[in-house]
């Protein structure tokens, strides 16, 4: 095999450890998620990764379905402020929407409580797929 292409092969395996294992850390160095529109921006870490990884696992997915690697960095890393996946915008806009029926259907109030035991959530819909079954 060529050179180029184990190290190619090598960095994408790179990408995929780091997108597994990749912590929720903000990035900015500063404590803080940059890129936040529907969540709190002071969600803590732990909350952020257990909203993030319920996602995963209620449609059945990695967080490189809706999340991308930096371009020009070496070695490269997660963007997870990138909007960049049309994927991670329509996550934003069923996150809303999901918030949205538990406060205003099922009279809950705050997102803390509506992250921890939401009535209605990615699974009511999606049965842990990306696209919710039985759609034409
Ligand atoms: C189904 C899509 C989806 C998956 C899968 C997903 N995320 Fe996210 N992620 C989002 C969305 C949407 C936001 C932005 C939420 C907002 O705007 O409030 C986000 C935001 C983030 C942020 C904050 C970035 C910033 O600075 O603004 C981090 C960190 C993050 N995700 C990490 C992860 C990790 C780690 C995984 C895998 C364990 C993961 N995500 C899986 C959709 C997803
Ligand atoms: C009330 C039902 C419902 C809930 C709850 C719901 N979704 Fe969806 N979602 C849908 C439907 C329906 C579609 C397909 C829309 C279409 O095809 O135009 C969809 C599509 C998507 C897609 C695009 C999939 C694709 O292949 O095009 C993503 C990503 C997504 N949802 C993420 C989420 C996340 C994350 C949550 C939880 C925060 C969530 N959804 C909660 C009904 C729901």
């Amino acid at each position: 095999m060529m050179a180029q292409q184990k190290a190619y092969i090598l960095s994408g395996l790179l990408i995929f450890i780091l997108a597994g294992t990749a912590a929720t850390r903000p990035q900015d160095g500063d404590d803080h998620y940059t890129n936040l529109k529907v969540l709190p921006k002071k969600i803590s870490e732990g909350d952020m990764e257990r909203a993030m990884y319920v996602f995963e696992k209620q449609l059945g997915v990695t967080c490189v379905y809706c999340h991308v690697p930096t371009k020009n960095e070496v070695p490269k890393r997660m963007d997870f402020a990138s909007d960049e996946k049309p994927e991670k915008k329509i996550a934003r806009e069923m996150l809303r929407m999901s918030i949205k029926m538990n406060k205003k259907y099922f009279g809950m109030s705050t997102i803390a409580e509506i992250l921890n035991k939401p009535k209605v959530w990615c699974r009511t819909c999606h049965y842990g797929f990306p696209r919710p079954p039985g759609l034409k």
